[in-house]
């Protein structure tokens, strides 16, 4: 098979580096990809919120897939564009990617479902959370426990212009969870944890993520089964009914509250940093999952993960999330490869031969163990090999899943 991939952050080269090793991969293509894809496929300068040129790339390389990484090109109707010529695509058309595009859609699809979320309000009085409705690249929610906190939201969202919405503050551990859909039917992928804030002890601003473990503690196979035939299934029935069936990877972020599992969103892609964590630990052959789910049927599929663990780290520039760097040196990447560690490139760059930084999550490093601990081991020992200037990293990433404070 042909494969295209679509994105260029951390999560596109977890993706990248598991299919390059499928049995049934002719050639990896990937737009725009970064440095570390680069060492696995073959890459081309498009952006992928550039769905016209997409188009004419996956049409010139005649793929045989495209999987799309990032939420904005589906919301923006890139997957509908390629269905339209022929391709297979594994990514949600733009009808079924208002799931993630639109809060206050996602929270009526759950309605007629019966899925359980997070209340609606419909005062913004706290306690409470408020969100904005559209895309915001993980700035537009607020969780707010005092009236000025709720001003401050209510200021930050008017000025953007889109709609609100306000719900019930909940509280318990989050866990993400993956599910490979063919529009029907669904497969679980092993669950994760995501640590969301900028640093340790989840203090400061929400980021993209910051690191991430898996499988989340409480969540084994059967009880990430039992959360699909609550969650996913329903999702997956409603959006067909609507005429709107979601192919690609629906990914439920949940909360575990006393009352049970509530959805707190859905994203209509894969996670990231999760999926460096996820999929290093999946046993069987990703690409044929992902091709079967676009083909519309995953009955066949198994993705069982192999009972070890996952831990990812993420590197971040000094001043992440509010602002990148770019140009700095970066050593180590090999020592830590070297260490054990898999180190996924999320914003690198080449200036000549020289790798250097270009973003605000520079890397993630992974590393996987027969225990948690291990994974959590050999993913800090190889964070600890890279140096950058200004790099830096959360220490208390899986710390309270092993047992342990926040020094490791
Ligand atoms: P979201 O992008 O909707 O997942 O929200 C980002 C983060 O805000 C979540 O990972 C939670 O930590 C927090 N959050 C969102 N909704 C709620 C809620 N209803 N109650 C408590 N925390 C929430
Ligand atoms: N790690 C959270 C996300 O991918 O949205």
């Amino acid at each position: 098979m042909r494969v295209l991939v679509v994105g260029s952050g951390g999560r596109e080269h977890a993706l990248a580096w598991k299919l390059a090793q499928s049995p049934t991969l002719t050639e990896l293509h990937a737009a725009p990809g970064n440095p570390g894809i680069a060492a696995l496929a073959e890459c081309h300068p498009i952006r992928a919120d550039d769905p016209e040129s997409l188009l004419g790339l996956a049409r010139s390389l005649e793929v045989d897939l495209v999987v799309v990484g990032p939420e904005l090109p589906l919301v923006l109707g890139l997957a509908d564009a390629l269905r339209r010529f022929g391709f297979l695509v594994f990514g949600p058309s733009a009808a079924a990617a208002r799931i993630e595009g639109s809060k206050s859609f996602a929270k009526e699809v759950m309605a007629a479902a019966g899925v359980p979320s997070a209340k609606r309000l419909a005062l913004a009085r706290p306690p409470c959370v408020v969100k904005a409705d559209g895309l915001a690249a993980g700035k537009g929610v607020f969780v707010c426990r005092t009236r000025a906190e709720v001003d401050v939201a209510m200021r930050a969202l008017s000025g953007s212009g889109g709609d609100i919405v306000v719900e019930e503050l909940l509280s318990g551990p989050e866990v993400s969870l993956f599910g490979i859909c063919d529009g029907r039917e669904v497969r679980a992928l092993v669950s994760a944890q995501d640590f969301k804030r900028a640093y340790d002890g989840d203090e400061g601003p929400n980021t993209g993520g910051m690191g991430a473990y898996a499988p989340a503690v409480g969540i084994d196979p059967s009880a990430a089964e039992a959360l699909v035939e609550e969650v996913h299934r329903p999702v997956l029935a409603e959006l067909s009914r609507r005429g709107s069936p979601f192919v690609g990877l629906l990914y439920a972020g949940l909360m575990m509250t006393p009352d049970g599992a509530r959805v707190l969103e859905f994203n209509c892609r894969f996670g990231d940093p999760e999926t460096q964590a996820v999929v290093p630990l999946v046993d069987g052959d990703l690409l044929e999952a992902l091709a079967a789910a676009a083909s519309g049927d995953v009955s066949g599929v198994s993705v069982e993960s192999s009972g070890s663990a996952a831990v990812t780290v993420v590197l971040a520039a000094e001043r992440y999330p509010e602002d990148g760097h770019r140009g700095g040196a970066i050593h180590g990447v090999a020592d830590a490869e070297s260490a054990g560690a898999l180190v996924f490139h999320a914003g690198t760059a080449l200036q000549g031969e020289r790798l250097v930084t270009n973003g605000g999550r520079i890397l993630a490093v992974t590393g996987r163990g027969r225990s948690l601990a291990e994974a959590r081991t050999i993913a800090y020992d190889g964070a600890e090999l890279i140096s950058f200037p200004g790099a830096r990293f959360r220490r208390d990433i899986a710390a309270a899943a092993v047992g342990i404070g926040v020094d490791r």
